[in-house]
């Protein structure tokens, strides 16, 4: 099996080419990825070095680049992660998350047109649903009312790709995965920025009253669910896949002060996101009864070995924390230093 994987040394991209094995039971692997600020090469040191594997430094709105790829490598099965994929910057600038997730898969989709894979998974989101209203769980069907930038981009490319199945038979599946935690997660996404403040004694910074609803999975059965969905799933269907773990953030947030031992008083409640979806909740019983996938991970596990990486890794969060990332954050982010009022969830 040939993958053309994009976006592949992000955090759930690496995990799935890690996943795929390169070079073992003949799979063949091209990461296409541009290396963004959240792209990180050491995410694909175990399997650098193989004979199946290779990176091509490309950015997937780049026409002529996708093009060659799909002529040179000629996939069978083309996934595709690469995206701007954080909430908070798709609201400071929504120009570059519209153009790398709209644009890029359009020509991601019309390169894969042109030389039809077996399969083309579009890695999308449970956000592009928007707020769910306590105690409905949104099936496939459910409307479609993302709220941000980046919802509304991966909601536009869900739609462009499902086009491409109706319209020209591309074998098109759509995935909507729930929050991923996991190793080599960019700490500017919920659970890597607790870990990492958490670790240093620094503030825990919550949104508004920190009730919103997450469904949690372990990236390594979000990654289970995308090889279910190629080889048991249906070309032209959407497939959920959520965690099955609902919790409210300072839930969550606490977990993860009582694995690392620190004291609740690190809690800072700051003020809230604009349009914070307030609960997210997936069903997915679809993928379940097509393809027998099951999530394993369970969350104490998934979170205790995830806080276990960054301790054994600081040399990591050094690095993609240094330069850019911290110049963003200090012209960005001051708001988070003004403190909202406490809360409890109920
Ligand atoms: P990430 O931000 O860690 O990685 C994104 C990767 O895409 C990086 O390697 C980056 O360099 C690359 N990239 C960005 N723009 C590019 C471009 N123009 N051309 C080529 N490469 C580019 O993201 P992630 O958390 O690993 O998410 C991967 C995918 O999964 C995204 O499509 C995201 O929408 C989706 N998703 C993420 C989550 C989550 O909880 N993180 C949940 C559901 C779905
Ligand atoms: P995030 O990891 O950004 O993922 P998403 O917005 O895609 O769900 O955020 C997860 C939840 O955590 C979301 O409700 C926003 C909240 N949050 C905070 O309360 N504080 C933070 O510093 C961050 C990054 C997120």
């Amino acid at each position: 099996m040939r993958w053309l994987v994009t976006g592949g040394a992000g955090f759930i991209g690496s995990a799935f080419v890690r996943a795929l094995r390169p070079g073992e039971r003949g799979s063949a692997v091209l990461v296409l990825d541009a290396l963004t600020y959240a792209g990180n090469l050491a995410n694909l040191h175990a399997v650098s070095g193989r004979p199946g594997f290779e990176f091509e430094l490309a950015d997937v709105r780049d026409e002529e680049v996708v093009s060659d790829a799909f002529e040179r490598f000629r996939p069978d099965c083309v996934v595709h992660f690469a995206a701007e994929s954080h909430v908070d910057r798709s609201i400071l600038s929504p120009g570059e998350t519209v153009s790398t997730n709209v644009q890029g898969t359009s020509v991601l989709l019309e390169a894969a047109r042109r030389r039809p894979p077996e399969r083309f998974v579009q890695v999308s989101t449970d956000e592009v649903y928007g707020s769910v209203e306590e105690p409905r769980l949104a099936d496939e069907s459910f409307p479609l009312r993302p709220s941000s930038p980046y919802a509304a981009s991966k909601a536009a490319a869900d739609h462009l790709a499902l086009s491409y199945w109706r319209t020209f038979g591309l074998p098109v599946t759509v995935t909507r995965c729930s929050n991923n935690y996991g190793p080599r997660q960019f700490p500017e996404k919920l659970v890597p920025l607790m870990i990492a403040n958490a670790l240093e004694g620094r503030p825990l910074p919550l949104y508004g009253d920190g009730c919103q609803m997450r469904d949690w999975i372990h990236v390594d059965d979000h990654c289970r669910a995308l090889l279910a969905a190629v080889e048991r799933g249906r070309p032209g269907e959407v497939y959920n896949i959520g965690g099955g773990c609902r919790l409210p953030n300072l839930g969550l947030v606490r977990r993860i002060l009582r694995l690392t031992n620190r004291p609740e008083t690190l809690l800072e409640f700051v003020p809230d996101r604009p349009a914070h979806d307030r609960r997210y909740a997936l069903c997915s019983e679809k993928l379940e009864t097509h393809t027998g996938w099951q999530p394993q991970v369970r969350l104490d596990d998934g979170l205790q070995r995830t806080i276990d990486w960054y301790l054994r890794h600081p040399e990591w969060v050094d690095r993609v924390r240094s330069g850019e990332y911290r110049d963003y954050y200090e012209r960005n982010y001051g708001w988070r230093s003004r403190v909202a009022a406490q809360s409890e969830c109920r």
